[in-house]
């Protein structure tokens, strides 16, 4: 048996990150976009175990917002829609970010994000005083008070505090003459080569046009959409009609979205091409406040039912809001590069179904039988990119294990819910007919779950490329099992051992994988 490991190693961010790219690569999770071509920016493929993964996901957050949710029905909105439907949304107009070209560099940047990382790096300052702190005074400690009261800390908080109220303000207004020089005041320099040669900061459009249409004289522009949301507001009084939905009662979809990012080299942080998972519930006016809350905590509490880490978890409230929205927040989550947006939760109130009743003269509006009246109904929106929640997974899952006997291991500790494959089934030996009965398990456990067979190589080496490869449990068929139908179960994160009966094995993998076990620590 194997020993148990005794500490983690840690790596510096940026090594972590180059890691979990090439982890990516190597294990079959995430391919760059038409490789052999030199690749795609900000494009990716998801490779046999990647797609795995993400279908898990994706069933995870599907399960608990409309499965568990008697009031909540999805959709399946098509990619293109009406050219007017971005003109009524807003997106024609204001679907813009702010960027700005180095001159010497020639390398092209969104300004607010310069000015973020900038704060980002305060915040990292703070983050290290108040590590210092922790240790000189041990058990004693109290962050809350400490960074309320450390004169240099304040001051940090002050800073960040003044930079982002400032951005968001001139952001706002679209002073974007301000923007440039607050990085002109900061002195922020270009990421790559130090460069503070900067152009004008000037909007540009995210969305991506394409043509509808055989000859060119009669195409129509359409865009391809940029969220999934629209597909569900347009669709909003035919699902509430044929459902016969009350309010509240919400819409849920998944589906790709595209966006022409500006900057996009963070893997598959920010791609041009990605998916969401969005759900806009539909709510009477003036509740608004009451459902904001109940969806931050009932996103919170999805988030943390996976096991990533509590401390990896903050709300961001938003300082300035989209021109839709009158609350915000953004979970967001502890990358291996800091802290950033995973998911989105907002206050719409009923511009959107104002807008499209303006643009396209339909009334989109609820009738409340109880109440005798009509009204346009309120939204609360949540909105999660599935490829980051695929990063955030992969990323915290990714470890690298010093053991007693003075090797590493590398291990993937994807929540179990959520592992491409739930169990390998390992024959000791290619001979002797132990194939053969390991052949039989992976026949009888396939009907319920996704099981990996691997015989190549010695028993301890396909451990370990399944411990890299994420799968939970291995099952090893022995000449004992010729015997008494029993077999080992190695557990991936403890690499505890256990002999077991061949016919419990689907009860035990259930324990491990089974949804339910899991949604029910929310
Ligand atoms: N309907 C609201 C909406 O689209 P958003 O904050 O622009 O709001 C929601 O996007 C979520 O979609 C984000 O929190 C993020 O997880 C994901 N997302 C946005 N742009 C993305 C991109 N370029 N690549 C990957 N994910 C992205």
């Amino acid at each position: 048996m194997e020993r148990f490991y005794i500490f983690v190693l840690m790596a510096n961010q940026d090594d972590k990150f180059k890691k979990v790219i090439s982890h990516a690569k190597e294990y079959g999770y995430v391919f760059q976009s038409s490789e052999i071509y030199d690749g795609l920016s900000a494009v990716y493929d998801y490779a046999q175990n990647g797609v795995e993964l993400k279908k898990n996901i994706r069933d995870y957050w599907w399960r608990a917002m409309v499965q568990m949710h008697d009031n909540i029905v999805g959709l399946d909105a098509s990619i293109f829609m009406h050219p007017t439907t971005w003109k009524a949304s807003g997106h024609v107009d204001a679907f813009n970010d702010p960027l700005i070209d180095n001159k010497d560099s020639k390398k092209r940047y969104r300004a607010d994000v310069l000015i973020e990382d900038y704060c980002a790096k305060i915040e990292n300052k703070i983050d290290k005083e108040v590590a210092k702190a922790a240790k000189r005074f041990g058990e004693a400690f109290d962050k809350a008070e400490f960074v309320s009261t450390n004169p240099r800390v304040v001051g940090y908080q002050e800073k960040i505090d003044s930079i982002l109220q400032r951005m968001g303000k001139s952001l706002e207004k679209e002073d974007l003459a301000d923007v440039k020089a607050l990085i002109e005041e900061l002195e922020i320099a270009d990421p790559l080569t130090g460069s503070k040669n900067w152009t004008e900061v000037k909007q540009f459009n995210l969305m991506f046009g394409t043509k509808l249409g055989a000859s060119a004289e009669h195409a129509m522009d359409l865009y391809l959409r940029p969220e999934t949301a629209q597909g569900i507001f347009v669709n909003f009084l035919n699902v509430q009609k044929s459902g016969r939905m009350k309010i509240p009662f919400g819409i849920a979809q998944t589906g790709k979205a595209f966006r022409n990012e500006i900057v996009a080299r963070q893997f598959i942080f920010r791609m041009r091409e990605f998916e969401q998972m969005e759900m806009q519930f539909f709510i009477k006016p003036g509740t608004q406040k009451t459902w904001f809350e109940y969806w931050k905590d009932a996103r919170m509490k999805w988030h943390k039912s996976l096991g990533l880490g509590e401390e990896n978890y903050r709300f961001h409230d938003h300082e300035k809001l989209a021109h839709y929205a009158d609350a915000a927040t953004d979970i967001e989550f502890k990358f291996p590069f800091g802290f950033k947006e995973l998911e989105g939760i907002h206050s719409r109130t009923d511009f959107d179904l104002k807008q499209h009743e303006e643009f396209s003269g339909k009334k989109l509006q609820y009738f409340d039988h109880e109440e005798n009246t009509s009204y346009t109904p309120y939204v609360l929106e949540t909105s999660i990119g599935l490829d980051r929640m695929f990063l955030a997974v992969f990323s915290n899952a990714l470890q690298e294990e010093e053991l007693e006997n003075n090797t590493t291991r590398t291990v993937l500790k994807l929540p179990a819910v959520l592992a491409p494959f739930k169990a390998a089934v390992l024959p000791l030996v290619k001979k002797d007919g132990l194939p053969e009965v390991a052949q039989q398990i992976v026949d009888e456990l396939k009907w319920d779950f996704n099981i990996a067979y691997d015989e190549k190589d010695a028993v301890g080496r396909r451990y370990r490329r399944q411990d890299a490869n994420g799968t939970p449990l291995c099952i090893t068929v022995d000449h004992d099992t010729l015997n008494d139908n029993s077999v080992t179960i190695r557990y991936r994160d403890t690499m505890e051992q256990k002999r077991v009966k061949i016919e419990d094995l689907r009860d035990i993998i259930k324990q491990e994988v089974d949804v339910k076990t899991w949604l029910k620590k929310m």
